[in-house]
């Protein structure tokens, strides 16, 4: 939530600044504005440009009056917490004397009292967000001799909350501050120029070298330094990494959108995910997980906890973990988990599924199990994030930046990585023979090619959005993973095409929701495979009865299996695999439906309304 981007080095501040924002574009993109230190008047001031919207609007504003050339500048696009998404409320937000300009991702939970004291003491406040009133104590800082570092970490240690800052000093040019406490914040290594980032994004056009920070940090860039500290000054050392990913990993590569660029990465995305994982006969090596073989024979329980996409990967894991693994697994959403006051034991392992490694939600919730005792793995796409960072161990899925908000390459990926620490488990603690083990891994190393298969059918699947572009309400059914397939049918549906979408278990259907199939209502219906009759069977009823009840019926069903036709107004084919694997292939139409739709109907794919791709706040 907000993107964050600092510059200090030998190039225009302004375009290094603009294009990290354009690539972080997708965290928030309720406002976006931009500081430069103006070196050309010497007056110590800052220049300042900021506008409600999309980028698009600042850079037009930029177009009509050019800012003065600087080598420093800060620069921010948001997601809107505290005031609403205007002009006035967008970052940076400067003191009262226009010295110091601050951009902030995160909540000031003391703003309230700090703003009285402020205003009290005669400062005036021209937002009402709650990042002013530390722009107004940081210059209030630096009027009194401090240099903007210290003035910072003097500042953090009055704040409460989640923040990352990011802070110039007009009479300091050469320095960009930032700071951060439960919010992301990188800092990008270069010759002569360093940056800050939200995100490694803000600055792979320009280096791939990076510096992880902790929490509660100060850091200080200027062209030729780095340096850190804790809040209170002591000087420490952040954590240096090499990003394993290039520029044209953040762009769009000739697509109309990253989601429908990701959507077509997740054959390579899934191998990617399983690439070193086990060796030529099939036996796993997650070396990653540094929980002893010893610790995982205790575990008595799992509980997946996460939010949005990644909780519906963790309830397709609890079907594979409990059948291969025979340990009781349960699948919470974080902010629920936190608060509930959840059984925890040392034998309790949490595994918290996150692709940003930055939601706030499931931070907490690793936070109150590590508080009881337990162990806590992570799965998350991101390197070098807080989730990962704040866990024992973690695997990481290799999806690469997933940039489009709604979640694709990233799930599919989650689902591999459940899939491998399932059997791991089940291979410490021998609930499953290693040739067992082997089948189903090589079944995995097939996932790549399958998921090809169904993206080679994607014309088809434009064909019926286009068919349905009017619709206003859309059903997903399924049984057993089916069934999180259709929670994640719908959740895709409802966050791009913002119409009523819903998934049910299909033998949920007679408890209530079949109430709502009326003439025409589009369902889509996911067929477990032949290999489990039993269920297949009811889903092959429930398929029945909504048509009787004028549903039209849109059923994913495996290559071969023929029994259904007569009662589907559409059919999608999917790969034969075994069931626990199928959502891998089954999700992957509906992916592309939603985009296809939201794209017909004129919605912005990447960034729609209201959401923003790492939620950093509860
Ligand atoms: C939906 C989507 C969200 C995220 C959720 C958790 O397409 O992307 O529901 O899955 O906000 O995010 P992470 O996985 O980053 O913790």
């Amino acid at each position: 939530m907000c993107g964050i981007v600092g510059y200090v080095g030998g190039k225009q501040a302004q375009s290094v600044v603009i294009e990290g924002l354009r690539r972080l574009e997708y965290r928030g993109y309720d406002s976006a504005g931009i500081a430069l230190v103006d070196s050309s008047t010497g007056t110590g001031q800052i220049a300042c440009a900021k506008r409600a919207g999309k980028l698009a609007n600042l850079e037009k504003a930029l177009g009509e009056v050019a800012l003065p050339e600087s080598s420093t500048g800060i620069g921010h696009t948001r997601w809107a917490t505290h005031g609403a998404p205007n002009d006035q409320n967008a970052h940076p937000h400067l003191g009262q004397q226009a010295r110091v300009a601050l951009v902030h991702n995160g909540i000031v939970e003391n703003f309230a009292s700090l703003r009285a004291e402020l205003e009290s003491a005669g400062h005036e406040m021209t937002s009402e967000t709650d990042t002013e009133v530390a722009a107004h104590l940081l210059e209030r800082e630096v009027q009194t001799g401090a240099d903007l570092t210290t003035a910072m970490q003097r500042v953090c240690q009055r704040l409460e909350g989640a923040f990352t800052l990011v802070a110039v000093d007009g009479q300091d040019p050469d320095r960009v501050v930032a700071a951060r406490r439960n919010s992301p914040l990188v800092v990008g290594i270069g010759e002569g120029e360093n940056f800050i980032g939200s995100d490694v994004a803000a600055f792979i056009e320009h280096t791939r070298e990076a510096l992880e920070l902790g929490q509660d940090q100060v850091v200080t860039i200027t062209r030729d330094g780095v340096a850190v500290t804790g809040f209170d000054g002591t000087p420490t050392e952040g954590t240096r990494y090499h990003v394993d990913w290039d520029l044209s990993a953040a762009e769009k590569d000739g697509y109309d959108w990253f989601m429908r660029k990701e959507i077509f990465e997740q054959p390579s995305a899934v191998q990617d995910a399983m690439l070193g994982r086990h060796d030529a006969s099939g036996r796993l090596q997650l070396d990653e997980v540094r929980i002893s073989d010893g610790e995982l024979r205790e575990i008595d329980k799992i509980v997946i906890v996460a939010c949005g996409t990644s909780n519906y990967a963790g309830l397709v894991a609890k079907y594979a973990i409990e059948h291969w693994t025979r340990i009781p697994c349960e699948v919470e959403l974080s902010h629920e988990f936190r608060y509930r006051d959840p059984i925890l034991t040392r034998n309790t392992l949490v595994v918290a599924m996150s692709q940003s490694g930055e939601t706030a939600d499931t931070l907490m919730a690793i936070r109150h199990a590590k508080e009881q005792g337990s162990r806590v793995l992570a799965i998350c796409n991101t390197n070098g994030s807080t989730i990962p960072r704040e866990s024992d161990a973690v695997i990481y899925t290799h999806a690469g930046p997933e940039i489009g908000v709604a979640s694709t390459k990233g799930f599919l990926t989650q689902l591999i990585a459940c899939y491998l620490l399932g059997l791991y488990l089940a291979q410490v603690r021998g609930t499953k023979f290693g040739d067992e083990i082997a089948l189903v891994v090589a079944e995995l190393e097939k996932m790549p090619e399958h998921v090809q298969t169904v993206l080679d059918d994607a014309e088809k699947i434009y064909a019926l959005a286009a068919k349905h572009s009017k619709t206003k309400s859309v059903l997903f059914l399924g049984r057993h993973t089916g069934f999180p397939v259709a929670l994640e049918g719908a959740l895709k549906l409802k966050e791009l095409a913002y119409i009523h979408a819903e998934g049910f278990a299909a033998g949920e259907l007679k408890h209530g929701p079949i109430a709502l199939i009326e003439e025409g209502l589009p369902v889509f219906c996911v067929v477990p495979p032949e290999g489990r009759d039993e269920l297949r069977q009811k889903m092959i009823s429930a398929i029945q009865e909504i048509r009787a009840r004028g549903a039209y019926t849109i059923v994913l069903v495996e290559e071969g299996d023929d029994s259904i036709v007569p009662y589907a107004d559409e059919l999608i084919r999917l790969p034969r695999v075994p069931t626990l694997l199928q959502p891998v292939v089954a999700v992957v139409p509906l992916q592309l439906f939603a985009c296809e739709l939201a794209t017909r109907m004129g919605h912005d794919v990447d960034q729609p309304r209201n959401l923003a791709k790492s939620v950093t706040v509860e």
